[in-house]
């Protein structure tokens, strides 16, 4: 598996998932959980599908061992990011612990990204 498929094929599950959260949201008319539907989107969709360009725009990058484990940690910290802010939104103090922790993990992975941008010249 290459980074670049992984983030493709990953970002479309995370649309999917995304559409049917913001599905939900509008057929219950319950808004509470609208900032974890739009970080699943953006972190998860968008985000995940421009890595995957820039990864099958840079080959060299690509085939860096640290290509394939700054997807995956992207893929795990958006998802358990999703779901603290979500917990969060809707009354339950449980998700604070689990949003931070999550969202310096993806800040970090952000780090790491940038680095491999710089490095492909
Ligand atoms: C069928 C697909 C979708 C449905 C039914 C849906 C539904 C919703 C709903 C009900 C809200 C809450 C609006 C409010 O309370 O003001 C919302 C907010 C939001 N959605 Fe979606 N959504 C969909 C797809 C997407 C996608 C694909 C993205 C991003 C790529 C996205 C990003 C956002 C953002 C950023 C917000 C927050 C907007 C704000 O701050 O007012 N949504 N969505």
């Amino acid at each position: 598996m290459t980074a670049s498929k992984l983030c493709f094929r990953s970002a479309m599950i995370l649309l999917l998932a995304g559409i049917v959260w913001g599905l939900h949201m509008a057929i219950s008319t319950d808004h509470s959980a609208m900032p974890a539907h739009a970080h699943l989107n953006l972190l998860g969709f968008v985000a995940l599908f421009l890595f995957g360009i820039f990864y099958r725009l840079h080959p060299k990058v690509e085939q860096s061992r640290l290509a394939l484990p700054q997807v995956a940690i992207w893929i795990l910290a958006t998802i358990i990011l999703a779901v603290g802010v979500g917990l969060v939104h809707t009354g339950h103090e449980i998700g604070d612990p689990i949003a931070a922790i999550s969202s310096l993990v993806v800040f970090a992975d952000a780090i790491l990204f940038t680095w491999l941008v710089f490095t492909a010249g």
